[in-house]
């Protein structure tokens, strides 16, 4: 996909909503019912912009949708795109690659994954600090235009540190709500922090891979976000990433791993994580 391709996606875009967007987010499985917060919603399924690729998966809507959240013009990605349905790594990144040239500052990725920390548990929050791209695939591998940015990306600081303070901060302005109102009280430790291991799926991992990824480091293991991080650093967007916990990683409880599960979490969490990720946007 070309630089021309995704500057045609961003003209549609903008002439659909011609507002200045700041700030973009990317829904992870089980998490889209955010989009449902905008108002004066303007959605555009994906084959009604230029050279987008359609969702595949189960639990993903595959559209963009335009609007307001708390006054702030936002643009949401109800659906991304996995390179373990088939896509090609710049068909995963190419909606990065657009909301570079709409003029997007921040990017918010979000994600189901599972925790390779007993402690961190199913329907928890984890602010990601860092990644480790076991993918077995750099995005941007090959030529590079340097209309996006460099040939040698830096990742010292993929996650941006300003918008971790602000996502630290509006949790526990909210556990703390919450636990004064005598709600949720076990929920006050519902942000963690952690290390994002990105695998290509899509098989879960078996148990011996799980012990692997823990030893090397990874907190909460998934198969998105990764791709779109690098490609969003690449030309100079802040990342902000946040990691739904869906389940326990494969062999760190007796049961078996389903995508049900993995949905089924990510609607239960949707309330607080709608909440965080409406207070977090309310300050960019
Ligand atoms: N492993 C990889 N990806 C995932 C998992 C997991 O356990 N849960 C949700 N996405």
């Amino acid at each position: 996909m070309s630089y021309e391709n995704a500057v045609e996606a961003a003209d549609l875009i903008k002439s659909k909503y011609p507002h200045t967007i700041k700030t973009a987010v990317v829904l992870g499985s089980g998490l889209g019912a955010f989009a449902d917060e905008l108002q004066n919603a303007v959605k555009l399924p994906y084959e009604q912009i230029p050279h987008f690729s359609r969702s595949t998966v189960a639990g993903h809507a595959g559209q963009l949708v335009l609007g307001e959240l708390s006054g702030v013009h936002v643009a949401v990605q109800q659906g991304r795109f996995h390179y373990y349905e088939g896509y090609e790594m710049h068909q995963v990144m190419f909606p990065a690659r657009v909301f570079g040239r709409m003029g997007v500052e921040n990017l918010i990725l979000t994600n189901a994954a599972g925790s390779v920390d007993p402690e961190m548990k199913p329907g928890s929050l984890m602010l990601i600090t860092d990644h480790m791209n076991c993918m077995g695939v750099n995005p941007l591998r090959g030529k590079n235009d340097e209309r996006y940015g460099a040939r040698f990306p830096d990742m010292t600081q993929v996650y941006d540190r300003d918008l971790q303070k602000i996502a630290d901060e509006e949790a526990t302005a909210i556990a703390h709500e919450r636990f004064e109102k005598g709600r949720d009280a076990e929920r006050t430790d519902f942000l963690h922090r952690g290390i994002y291991c990105a695998l290509s799926g899509p098989t879960y991992e078996t148990p011996s891979e799980v012990r692997m990824y823990r030893l090397l480091g990874a907190n909460a293991l998934g198969m998105s976000t990764v791709p779109e991080a690098i490609a969003a650093r690449h030309q100079g967007i802040k990342v902000l990433g946040i990691s739904c916990i869906t389940n326990l990683a494969a062999g760190m409880t007796g049961e078996n791993i389903n995508h049900d599960e993995v949905m089924e979490t990510g609607a239960r969490v949707a309330d607080i994580f709608k909440e965080l990720l409406r207070r977090i946007i309310a300050r960019l």
